[in-house]
């Protein structure tokens, strides 16, 4: 693998023409942390690799592709949950927040782990759940074994609930029988929700924060951060007026506003607790899952930057397959972004479906690649998307996600949680036996061994991109500004520091499109997904191919 994943060298010129036509100017502002400076990738360990052969990926796994990782180029690995848990929603239900869950491994293995990354200079980001715990957890199995327990105030009783739905389908309370009360679920059943307005409960929670940046973890991503607090009085949410009128029967969250159940005006007194936490630290970094409107979703960066460093930006991720789409979409963050925030992008996660597949296929995947790491802010990255493995097929009987066991087989995330294709060895070189959920189809001819062997691959692509974009300062750190473009449906923009600048021309259609960039006379292409393209053209009309993306450097 090692003489595929060579760094590409390129030279870059400086170019000083003003009188560019820009719709739209951000001024780069300091990046001199790494989580502003490198990519995330995300882990999901279950899928990742399996060394002690139970067909579940553990943390082994992690250590052992650890140089695969440091040789494409990112800067942080991001681990979704380790944790002791029943499993139900697959770690998301926590039975316990400072340990490992034996099919996992251990605290010993998370250690080395840590210093494994820490030597290769690559830092380390864990999920963090605060919203709610699983059933098994010990919090919980105190607070309902009666009405007067010390604990049962850290999780939510009703004497009647209300008609807030759950994620995953049906009701957002259950009764429980031995206390005589309603608790609060918005997830699975098996999820209790933890009540947030209890002070001894957040000591608690800030503890196990405390934990873990001691053990030496760089950063958590915060799971569902805008859910935490709920409205004091657990008023009914209003009918969604949008509602999918063919959505299942049980789904009765999406048939409501989210109006009191997430994004309270009082949650970000909290998210400012819980800064302060990591602030006790040096450099840590604070990602949270976040949703909403942007004037709404803005407001976890903080009043000055001082609640969370990244508030995920998912937004791209949702857009249709459009220029004008995409661009609207970078241009309202931009324009939404305080001077001190920083931007982020996600193409892809452990709960959408892959993005070569939501996209279109593999010339779009190449396309999508080049539009997330060449964007001002931090990319987030999944596993798998870098040789563009596409939705799994899970049969109905294979089902494990709670969301496609109740809502049905078309809202399964298992679609996106398929094992890592390695090679092409049985079980695709993730395990050596059996794995929880079914190899992809295509492992023979879509894997890490094949690709990396391939220099016009998606693989090779992405190592250049990562590569290029860390040796870059205008693609790392510079301004990003929107170049308006007659060609239809494309999406061209120019990044720009310190006189360096470059250019990204993104070609959405399936047609070849003229490009005329006003204000420019000629550049050099420095990486394009055309494979070896590597000419001069002419800024007064270029062609792009169907989906093709190229970085070029301009010259007067
Ligand atoms: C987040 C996670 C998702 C999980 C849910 C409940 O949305 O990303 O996987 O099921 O929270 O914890």
């Amino acid at each position: 693998m090692g003489a595929v994943f060579n760094r590409a060298h390129f030279v870059f010129t400086h170019s000083t023409n003003e009188s560019r036509k820009l719709t739209f100017m951000q001024k780069p502002k300091n990046t001199n942390h790494w989580w502003q400076n490198g990519v995330v990738y995300q882990v999901y360990p279950r899928s990742f690799k399996d060394t002690n052969h139970d067909g579940i990926g553990d943390l082994n796994g992690v250590i052992e592709k650890l140089d695969y990782l440091q040789a494409l180029g990112v800067q942080a690995i991001w681990l979704s949950p380790f944790y002791p848990s029943p499993m139900v929603d697959f770690g998301y239900d926590v039975a316990d927040y400072c340990n490992v869950d034996p099919i996992f491994g251990n605290l010993d293995d998370f250690d080395h782990l840590v210093s494994e990354t820490h030597q290769r200079g690559l830092k380390i980001i864990i999920d963090w759940v605060p919203n709610h715990t699983s059933d098994q957890h010990p919090w919980f199995i105190e607070s309902r074994s009666s009405r007067v327990n010390p604990k049962r105030d850290w999780y939510i009783w009703r004497d009647q609930p209300n008609n807030w739905g759950s994620v995953f389908g049906g009701p957002a309370w259950t009764f429980d029988r031995q206390s005589g009360q309603y608790y609060l679920h918005q997830f699975v059943s098996e999820q209790p929700e933890l009540n947030w307005r209890n002070p001894e409960l957040r000591a608690a929670m800030y503890e196990t924060l405390r934990f873990w940046l001691r053990r030496g973890v760089d950063g958590f991503r915060m799971d569902v951060i805008g859910m935490i607090l709920k409205d004091e009085e657990l008023r009914d949410n209003p009918p969604n007026p949008d509602a999918d009128p063919n959505a299942p029967a049980n789904d009765l969250f999406g048939r409501l506003l989210a109006t009191y159940n997430m994004d309270q005006d009082d949650v970000h007194k909290f998210i400012r607790e819980i800064r302060g936490v990591l602030d006790e630290f040096d450099d840590r970094c604070g990602i949270g899952e976040l949703w909403g409107e942007l004037p709404r979703w803005v407001r976890y960066y903080g009043k000055d930057g001082d609640e969370l460093h990244l508030p995920f930006n998912f937004r791209l991720m949702w857009e249709p397959w459009q220029a004008d789409a995409m661009r609207r979409s970078v241009d309202a963050l931009e324009a939404a972004l305080p001077s001190f925030a920083w931007p982020n992008y996600v193409l892809g996660n452990h709960d959408q479906p892959r993005l070569a597949t939501r996209f279109g296929g593999q010339a779009q995947a190449r396309l999508a690649a080049m539009m997330l790491l060449t964007l001002r802010g931090t990319p987030t990255l999944y596993y798998g998307d870098e040789i563009g493995m596409e939705n799994g097929l899970i049969p109905p009987e294979k089902i494990q996600d709670p969301q496609g066991k109740n809502l049905g087989a078309e809202r399964t995330r298992d679609v996106a949680r398929t094992p890592m294709q390695w090679d092409d060895d049985p079980f695709a070189g993730f395990s050596t036996v059996e794995p929880w959920l079914p190899i992809s189809v295509d492992f023979q001819e879509r894997n890490v061994r094949a690709q990396a062997a391939d220099p016009a691959s998606l693989l090779n692509l992405y190592q250049q991109l990562l590569h290029l974009r860390s040796e870059t300062p205008a693609l790392h750190g510079g301004s990003y500004a929107a170049i308006a473009v007659s060609a239809e449906n494309c999406f061209v923009y120019r990044r720009q520091a310190q006189g360096a600048e470059c250019i990204v021309a993104l070609n959405f259609s399936a047609e070849s499109r003229q490009v005329c960039i006003p204000g420019y006379q000629c550049g050099k292409i420095i990486l394009s997904t055309t494979p070896g393209r590597q000419e001069t053209v002419n800024f007064e009309g270029f062609s792009l191919r169907p989906y093709e993306g190229i970085i070029l450097i301009p010259s007067k």
